[in-house]
């Protein structure tokens, strides 16, 4: 009976306190959605997947937003429909950027540096994956991977974090993977990419906070994501590996993804991990005991030989 008494008084409490933060999460959501109208935002990989969906969002939060990828036609489709659904919006202007030509990337940069005279955000979220065995990977594709995932981006930021400075304030974002952190067999070529990259946005993250404090820099390391990024993936022999993966198909909506993003940056957050409780174990396992992550990691090995 007392129990019942102290249910019949809880419940209307913890009702009103979930009411409370309910309306908490909602105004901070709008708050977050509103810090973005009228930003300059340049979005790489904008043709698909996780990239046309920070395209999606970020219109609607009112952006400016510069489109890239090296797809114009899709990019061409996205602005018109984008156009279309809301007018309200700004125009995106679409830019062809082939990451895998390192030497068009400065000048590329510095035009859409131009169309609006200033970027607030850069996001890099331009990619690809990769499947196959180290024995028969060619070199190539260990080349090719390692320059659209890790020197095509570098070239990016490096241009667009000049002009950070000179106007004192930016934020930079860089797409990486729970593979920045681990490596998993059959993935080498993606997982040393994205461990580099990795790499570097720690060093770009602490170098800034030295000489130009008002630049925020923002790793975003998600688990699977459901997008076409298996279908595109480079086989050990450098041709489309055009599967869509099991993991993939059943990945987080890369709409929630690019949300979470859009608040990560709105919170001046350094990193942000979006992936299932295993991943987050297994990145602690490979640094507090690597033994057992070896175990495990021969054992997923075997399973798919
Ligand atoms: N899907 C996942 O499970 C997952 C998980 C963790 C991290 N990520 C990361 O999320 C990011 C977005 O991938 P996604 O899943 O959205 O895959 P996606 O659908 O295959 O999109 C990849 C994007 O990158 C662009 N891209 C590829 N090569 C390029 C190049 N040489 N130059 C310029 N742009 C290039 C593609 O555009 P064009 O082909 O038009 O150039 C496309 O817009 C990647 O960095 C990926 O590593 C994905
Ligand atoms: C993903 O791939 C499918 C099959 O090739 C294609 O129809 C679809 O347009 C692609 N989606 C994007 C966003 O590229």
């Amino acid at each position: 009976m007392s129990l019942l008494c102290h249910l019949n008084w809880l419940l209307p409490v913890s009702s009103v306190s979930w009411l409370i933060y309910a309306l908490f999460k909602r105004s901070n959501r709008q708050k977050y959605k509103d810090s973005f109208k009228d930003k300059v935002i340049f979005i790489t990989g904008a043709s698909s997947g996780l990239g046309e969906a920070l395209t999606r969002v970020f219109h609607k939060f009112g952006a400016k937003l510069i489109i890239a990828a090296r797809n114009i036609e899709k990019l061409n489709v996205l602005r018109d429909e984008l156009v279309e659904n809301y007018p309200e919006g700004y125009r995106p202007t679409p830019l062809e950027l082939d990451l895998s030509k390192i030497d068009t990337i400065r000048q590329i940069t510095k035009s859409a540096i131009d169309i609006h005279g200033n970027i607030d955000i850069i996001i890099n979220n331009a990619g690809i994956s990769y499947r196959g065995a180290i024995i028969s990977t060619d070199i190539n594709v260990y080349q090719n991977l390692m320059t659209v995932n890790y020197f095509g981006q570098i070239e990016v930021i490096k241009a667009i974090t000049e002009h950070f400075v000179t106007i004192g304030k930016g934020t930079i974002v860089g797409v990486g993977s729970v593979q920045s952190q681990i490596s998993i067999p059959y993935r080498s070529a993606y997982s040393a990419s994205k461990h580099a990259f990795q790499a570097f946005m720690d060093c770009l993250r602490a170098e800034l906070s030295s000489i130009q404090p008002g630049i925020d820099v923002l790793a975003v390391n998600p688990g699977y994501i459901r997008t076409n990024l298996s279908l595109n993936a480079l086989s050990s022999d450098g041709s489309l590996y055009n599967k869509m993966d099991e993991t993939t198909a059943l990945g987080m909506d890369p709409e929630i993804v690019a949300n979470e993003i859009a608040a990560a940056i709105y919170q001046k957050k350094k990193e942000l991990f979006l992936s299932s409780v295993t991943h987050r174990l297994a990145i602690i396992l490979r640094y507090l005991f690597p033994n057992l992550f070896f175990i495990l990691m021969s054992k997923r090995a075997k399973k798919l030989t």
